[in-house]
């Protein structure tokens, strides 16, 4: 293999850049060169690519969002649209693809590597919902920046003696509210894995009152309903009023922790690698502190899980 192409795709995660980077410099070292494409899915059809040398990718791991944008295409489910994107790869000699993006972006991976072109995936997005990979770049840093805005409602929550429900991201996936509910001691966290009871989340907020504990933090993941919808059914069942924060897009922005850098550099790698094996199809992972690698369809056509045994220490926990 002498050139490949290098593509971010869905919601931009931080730590994207730091896998490109790999990307780029793990090729250059093998002699490959790389080229990026701009704008996801919408940049392969159009052929609209740039080389990537070891310059290009210098200063950029330490930098949030993605330096070749990204972008949902939809009319990327077409036939014609994605034959057409092979064809403009092929006559810039580019033989081969990484993907980094999330499930949705892998379901228009698979459809290249049954169309001949080979492809291999890497796990982005700040949601850690992709099946078969334990971990997915920018989780760690999007927990992070929950963890460090939960703490400072809870600085203002104590003061004023107040209840507060903070609405966080995870439109199908309720890692981020359960990783962070654990990490900030939160009082109650609704995910869209399991389901809620209205009865409960009163009782431990009347619970809490009657310890002469007048603040509590209730995390809610954006997929089971907006923090005012909850915080209107407190109020109308309980007469109990909650202040809401909806944390929104700064979740997915700043700079990556080590940690997803250290895991974008991996998996970025690690795709190189396969590709140059004649790798096709496969999505790159992380198990048990171990770089896997497997077959990309199972990453869209299973269910993502949440953490069962987590989810039980966190209500324990918050008794
Ligand atoms: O996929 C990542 C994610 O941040 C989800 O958590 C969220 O629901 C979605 O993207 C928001 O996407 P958009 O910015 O396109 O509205």
């Amino acid at each position: 293999m002498k050139k490949i192409a290098v593509l971010t795709s869905g919601g931009d995660a931080p730590g994207m850049n730091a896998a490109i980077r790999a990307v780029v410099r793990k090729a250059a070292y093998h002699g490959i060169e790389v080229v990026g494409i701009n704008h996801g899915y919408e940049g392969f059809i159009n052929g609209s690519i740039e080389p990537l040398d070891l310059g290009s990718v210098g200063g950029i791991i330490q930098r949030g969002g993605t330096k070749l944008y990204s972008a949902r295409c939809l009319k990327f489910k077409e036939d014609a649209v994605q034959e057409q994107g092979i064809a403009k790869m092929r006559e810039a000699n580019v033989e081969g693809l990484v993907v980094i993006g999330g499930d949705g972006s892998y379901r228009g991976a698979m459809a290249l590597v049954k169309k001949g072109f080979p492809v291999v995936g890497v796990p982005g997005t700040i949601d850690n919902d992709v099946p078969g990979t334990e971990y997915t770049i920018g989780f760690d840093t999007a927990l992070n920046t929950v963890v460090e805005s939960i703490d400072k409602i809870r600085d203002t929550a104590t003061s004023h003696e107040n209840s507060f429900i903070v609405e966080v991201m995870g439109r199908d996936a309720g890692d981020i509210a359960l990783w962070a509910g654990l990490a900030a001691g939160a009082e109650t966290v609704l995910i869209p894995e399991e389901e809620y009871n209205l009865d409960e989340i009163i009782a431990r907020l009347e619970r809490g009152a009657t310890r002469s504990k007048k603040h509590s933090i209730i995390i809610v993941a954006e997929g089971v309903m907006a923090g005012s919808e909850l915080a209107k059914l407190i109020k109308d069942k309980a007469g109990i009023e909650t202040r809401v924060s909806v944390l929104g897009h700064i979740q997915r922005g700043g700079s990556p922790t080590a940690r997803d850098r250290v895991l974008a550099s991996r998996f970025g790698a690690h795709a190189v690698e396969l590709l140059m094996e004649g790798k096709s199809g496969r999505a790159v992972g992380i198990r048990n502190h171990q770089l896997i690698d497997y077959d990309m369809t199972e990453a869209f056509e299973k269910h993502h899980e949440s953490d069962v045994g987590l989810y039980t220490l966190m209500k324990e926990l918050s008794i």
